[in-house]
C-alpha cells in the first residue's frame, strides 16, 4: 500500500525552536504507513483576501500545492500567550482558500503542541482543533499530544530522550496512520 503523505507544518519561525526539535522526532520516529514532509509556513504573506485573485502570491501557490498533494495534516506548535502563533493560524487561513477550493479542508489531521513549560502548549493545541472544525478536517481526538519540557525530553539533535517519551511519539503516530486510513479525505 503507498505511504500517506503528511504535511507538518511547524508553529516556530526560530532557528532553534524546540517545536522544530519536537518535529524531528516525530519523523525519526514514522511508522512505515506514512511519510511525514515538513511544509514551511515561514514565508506565507500574511493573509489578505485582496490577493486572492487570478495569480495570488508565489509562496500562497507553492504552500497551497504541497497541502493538496498531502493525505493529512501535522500541526506541531508551540504556545504564545496560551495560543497559537501567528504564522500556525495564517497558514490555516491560506491554507483554507479559496473559498470552498481550501486546499487543506477536509483532511484528517493531528495537533501536537509543547513548551518549555509544565503545561505542554495545551491552550494552543485547543485553538488549532477549534479552527479545523470550520474546514471540516478530522481532527483526531485522542491520544492527544503535549510535550511539556520539550527542552528536556527532546535533544539538540531532535532525538527523543529517554524510552517513555519515544513510546509516547510512537503510539501517537500509529494512532494518528489508523486515523488517516479511517478519515480519508473525501472525493
Ligand atoms: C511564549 N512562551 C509561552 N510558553 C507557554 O507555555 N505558554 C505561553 O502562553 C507562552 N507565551 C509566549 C508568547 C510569546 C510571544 C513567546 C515568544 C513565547 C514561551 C515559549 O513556550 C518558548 O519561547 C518556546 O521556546 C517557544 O517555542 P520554540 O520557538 O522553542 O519552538
Amino acid at each position: 500500500m503507498p505511504k500517506k503523505r503528511v504535511a507538518v507544518l511547524v508553529g516556530s519561525l526560530r532557528k532553534e525552536a524546540f517545536t522544530r526539535r519536537l518535529a524531528t522526532a516525530l519523523r525519526s520516529l514514522q511508522p512505515d504507513s506514512l511519510e511525514l514532509e515538513l511544509v514551511e509556513i515561514g514565508a506565507l504573506p500574511l493573509y489578505n483576501q485582496d490577493l486572492e485573485t487570478d495569480s495570488p502570491p508565489p509562496a500562497w501557490t507553492e504552500y497551497r500545492t504541497r497541502l493538496a498533494a498531502a493525505d493529512a495534516i501535522l500541526f506541531v506548535t508551540p504556545e504564545y500567550n496560551r495560543g497559537m502563533p501567528a504564522a500556525v493560524k495564517n497558514a490555516i487561513d491560506v491554507g483554507s482558500r479559496p473559498y470552498g477550493k481550501g486546499a487543506i479542508n477536509g483532511k484528517p489531521c493531528a495537533v501536537a503542541s509543547s513548551s518549555p513549560g509544565a503545561l505542554g502548549g495545551f491552550g494552543a493545541n485547543h485553538q488549532v482543533r477549534q479552527c479545523v472544525v470550520f474546514l471540516d478536517m478530522p481532527m483526531m481526538q485522542m491520544p492527544e499530544l503535549y510535550v511539556g519540557q520539550v527542552d528536556k525530553v527532546v535533544d539538540a539533535s531532535g532525538k527523543p530522550a529517554n524510552d517513555a517519551t519515544r513510546e509516547l511519539f510512537q503510539q501517537f503516530l500509529l494512532a494518528f496512520a489508523g486515523w488517516i486510513e479511517r478519515n480519508a479525505k473525501r472525493a
